[in-house]
Parts: C-alpha cells; sequence; structure tokens
C-alpha cells in the first residue's frame, strides 16, 4: 500500500495510506499515544483534538474525523509532543496547572491541544479559540483564566520545539491525492463513483458513525488551486478547498455580518478543516453558507474534465438531497461580489456556539430614494434546500422602505415555505422565527442593536 509521511512530535513517521483510518484511531492502537482522548467521534467535544502545522500555518483539528492521506507532508503534535525536549512544560500547561484548570482531566488534553494552538498563533479570543471544547466537571472560567495567563508577555513567546513544525515535510505526490485542478478534473472525471474528501467533517462522519466503506476516494486537500482567493475589481472567487477559518478572515474585510455567522458555524477545530466547497456539495438544507451565497447572488463555478460550467448558486439545488452536479463534476469554486453592504446573515441556534442551525436567515436589500430597488432573501432549515423567499421578495421590490411594507410582506413567508418540525425546531417556531428575522433586518438597517451581543434588557 502507498505510504503517507508526516512529522509526529518532531520525528518522521511513515504509514499506510490507510486512506479512511482517522488520525484518533492509528494514534491510539498503533502508537499507543492515548492523552488523546475519544469523545464523541464525531467533532462534537474536541476531546480527540490535536496541533497540526503545514503550509497554511499552526492549526486545532479534532483527530477522530481526520483521515490518515490527510496528514501527508504536514506536522502533528499530540499533547505528549507539547513538553520541550528537558521536560519543560509549554506555557499553557503550566499555566493550566497554576489556574487549577483541570478536575477529572479528561478533557484536558483536548484543551492543552487547542490552547496551545492558540498560543502559537497569539490569539487572544479565547472563547473562539476553545468553543470546541467540552468540559463537563472544572468549569470554563478557570481554563480561560489559564488561557490569558498564557498570553501575559512573558510566557507569549513560543517554544522553539514546536516551531520546528513549521520546516517543510517531503512528501512524494500520492495519486488519490491530486495537486492541481487539472490532475484532479481528469481523476474525477475518470472515477464518477469516488467520493471526494476535502476536509472530511461531513464525510468523516459516515465512516465512524455510519460505519460506511467508501470504497474508492479522493482527497482534496493537497489540491493548491482549489485553495485559491482571487480579489478583482468587483467580485472575489473563492476556491473549493478554501477553508471555513480562512473564508472568515476574508469576509471580515468583505462581508462583516457574514464573517459573523461564520464564527458561530462550528467549532475552530471544525472551521480549520470543513471546506466552502464541501459545505456546498453536501447540498444540507441546514448547510450555512448556501443561503448566505444566495443572498449574495453568487455564481457557482463546476467542472468535469476540461469543461467548466457556471450557474446561479440557487440554481444548484434542485431538491433534498438531489443536486445540478453530473457524476464526474465537481465543485470548483464560487464568486461573490466584493461589495453588499446590505448583506445581513442570521443564525438561529439552540446554543450559540457550535450549533446547527436551526434557522439561517440570509438578506441583501438596496434601497433606492427610500424604495426597494432589489431584494435577495434566502432561508436554510426552512425547506428541503436551501431557499430564497421569493414572495417576499415580490412584496418588497418597488415598495417603500417602510415598517408597513415589512409587515405587509411578512405574509409571504407562509406561500414561501413549509418548514418541518424536528429536533432544532417545530414548523411554527421556524415560520415565526423566520418573520422576526425579516423584522430584525428591518431594525438592523435602521441602524438598532439586534446582535444578540449587543442588546441588554
Ligand atoms: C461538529 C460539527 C459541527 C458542524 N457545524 C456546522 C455548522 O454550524 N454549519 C454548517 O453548515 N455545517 C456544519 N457542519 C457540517 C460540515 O462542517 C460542513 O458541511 C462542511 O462544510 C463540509 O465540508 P468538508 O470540507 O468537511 O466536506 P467533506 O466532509 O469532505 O465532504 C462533504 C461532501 O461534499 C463532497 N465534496 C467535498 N468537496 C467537494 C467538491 N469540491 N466538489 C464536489 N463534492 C465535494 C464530499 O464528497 C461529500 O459528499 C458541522 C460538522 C461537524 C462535524
Ligand atoms: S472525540 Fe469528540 S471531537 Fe473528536
Ligand atoms: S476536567 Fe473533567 S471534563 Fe473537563
Amino acid at each position: 500500500m502507498t505510504e503517507i509521511t508526516f512529522l509526529l512530535n518532531g520525528e518522521t513517521v511513515r504509514v499506510a495510506a490507510e486512506p479512511t483510518r482517522t488520525l484518533l484511531d492509528w494514534i491510539r492502537e498503533d502508537r499507543g499515544l492515548t492523552g488523546t482522548k475519544e469523545g464523541c467521534n464525531e467533532g462534537d467535544c474536541g476531546a480527540c483534538t490535536v496541533v497540526v502545522t503545514d503550509d497554511l500555518g499552526v492549526k486545532a483539528l479534532n483527530s477522530c474525523i481526520l483521515f490518515l492521506p490527510q496528514l501527508h507532508g504536514k506536522a502533528v503534535r499530540t499533547v505528549e509532543g507539547f513538553k520541550g525536549p528537558n521536560g519543560e512544560m509549554h506555557p499553557v500547561q503550566q499555566a493550566m496547572i497554576d489556574h487549577h484548570g483541570s478536575q477529572c482531566g479528561f478533557c484536558t488534553p483536548g484543551f492543552i491541544s487547542s490552547m496551545v494552538a492558540g498560543h502559537q498563533q497569539g490569539r487572544t479570543d479565547h472563547d473562539v479559540v476553545l468553543a470546541g471544547n467540552l468540559c463537563r466537571c472544572t468549569g470554563y472560567a478557570p481554563i480561560i483564566r489559564a488561557a490569558e495567563a498564557a498570553e501575559a508577555a512573558e510566557a507569549a513567546d513560543s517554544p522553539s520545539w514546536i516551531d520546528d513544525d513549521s520546516a517543510e515535510v517531503a512528501a512524494a505526490p500520492l495519486a488519490f491525492a491530486p495537486e492541481t485542478e487539472d490532475e484532479l478534473a481528469a481523476w474525477v472525471e475518470a472515477n464518477p463513483e469516488a467520493t471526494l474528501i476535502a476536509g472530511a467533517t461531513d464525510v468523516g462522519l459516515w465512516v465512524t458513525k455510519q460505519m460506511r466503506d467508501l470504497k474508492t476516494v479522493a482527497f482534496l486537500n493537497r489540491c493548491a488551486d482549489l485553495r485559491e482567493i482571487e480579489i478583482g475589481a468587483s467580485a472575489i472567487r473563492i476556491g473549493a478547498g478554501v477553508t471555513m477559518t480562512k473564508l472568515r478572515e476574508l469576509l471580515a474585510v468583505y462581508h462583516p455580518s457574514y464573517a459573523e455567522m461564520v464564527r458561530r458555524y462550528a467549532s475552530e477545530q471544525v472551521r480549520n478543516a470543513a471546506t466552502l466547497g464541501g459545505n456546498i456539495a453536501n447540498g444540507s438544507p441546514i448547510g450555512d453558507n448556501p443561503p448566505a451565497l444566495i443572498a449574495l447572488g453568487a455564481t457557482l463555478h463546476l467542472r468535469k474534465g476540461a469543461v467548466r460550467r457556471d450557474l446561479p448558486i440557487e440554481d444548484f439545488f434542485l431538491d433534498y438531497g438531489r443536486q445540478d452536479r453530473e457524476p464526474g463534476e465537481y465543485v470548483s469554486g464560487v464568486t461573490i461580489p466584493k461589495s453588499a453592504p446590505a448583506l445581513r446573515v442570521y443564525k438561529l441556534s439552540k446554543r450559540f456556539d457550535q450549533d446547527i442551525s436551526a434557522v439561517l436567515g440570509a438578506f441583501n436589500v438596496t434601497v433606492e430614494s427610500g424604495t426597494v430597488a432589489t431584494a435577495r432573501i434566502a432561508f436554510g432549515g426552512m425547506a428541503g434546500i436551501p431557499k430564497r423567499a421569493a414572495h417576499v421578495e415580490a412584496a418588497l421590490v418597488g415598495k417603500s422602505w417602510t415598517e408597513a411594507t415589512i409587515e405587509a410582506a411578512i405574509a409571504g413567508f407562509a406561500k414561501d415555505f413549509t418548514p418541518m418540525t424536528d429536533m432544532r425546531g417545530s414548523a411554527g417556531y421556524r415560520l415565526e422565527s423566520a418573520q422576526n428575522m425579516l423584522r430584525r433586518y428591518f431594525a438592523d438597517l435602521s441602524g438598532k442593536p439586534v446582535n444578540v451581543l449587543e442588546v441588554h434588557a
């Protein structure tokens, strides 16, 4: 079997490229590195967090939904690898002791891993860095205090043994991990039944939870072309392989409301792996990016062999579980406008952090001389696909931008959507929430505070 190469706690390792063996299983079962824990085995709890360094920098990832070939040419550190050559502790380890950040200790290796990655990145937004790590007994205050202490000046230098991970690891090409789009296009066309694996934050669960045998797979994470972002005069083309973390950084500059939603998309560990292309291609009715992209009027780029095809992104979603994508075709990227000052994206979920949306509303209404000129409004969680609110839009365009117009347009929601009842919300709750999001949008554009972090009783 083909081998992959990576650094494990500073040591070069060569292992068989078992396509769907998770890093967590391998480090625990084959290497005896049992410091890294298995909690949920589905990316939710962070007990399995490890630190991975590659050409994009240092990041925390959930090893339970990370397949071995995704690590080819990278450097991995588990909790056993954070101490220095003379046994000295990493500053975050010392800070966790000093601030009593651990009780039973089950979650602690995962927290330490996230904190080491955050420390290496110079992060100070510890709530965000640690939102993907669950602790059942210590409580978060001592852990956050430890992260703040480690950030303090005297401890802020990153230890040299961790910095060594940024050295390039020689990695031979892998047949099932194309490095350019031309190679990828040829491979996918020749293997139309294969499962494409980008970040594996969906596909990982097919293996760990559904025990599916994926047979032929291709890994997209080595395809540099797919990770490109091209910023033009009026539009931005984003490659399908761009991660949620990189997307958030980009959107913070051009579309801050959308960026704020991405901050609440899963967790740091998941955003470091999950790609925009994967979130579109999976066609989920509760995927967070598609409604925002529809509201922006994004163009989707597909490719099959040498043939490229563009379509308005809303036309990609045909029906529940069915997208306009042929066998052998893949998502290459998406183009969005550079500016859309009226874009607002509202995510409603049971938990603030790391939760799937019950309803996600994206609004982009332009008003000229007090009259609605254009309206693009799209929702996730309201139908079997991410969908535009066509009746609501029609009730707004050409009308004066007033509260009365908004109230009149509210009736359109019941014509546009017949939401379902599930564990995230009842049909009635969803409909009412969507209606209230339009009211919120009006208040938002009128300059009123509407963000849950800004509104006070
Ligand atoms: C703990 C957790 C929390 C999550 N929270 C959220 C959330 O808040 N919001 C949300 O929207 N999602 C969430 N997800 C779901 C998941 O992160 C997203 O759907 C993600 O964007 C998938 O991207 P990926 O790169 O990991 O895709 P993968 O898992 O690699 O692939 C997903 C699907 O897309 C296909 N695919 C991938 N790339 C391409 C391509 N370029 N062309 C064609 N097909 C392709 C794959 O074959 C597969 O069918 C969460 C997942 C986990 C595990
Ligand atoms: S074991 Fe819970 S996130 Fe991996
Ligand atoms: S210390 Fe027990 S779960 Fe966190």
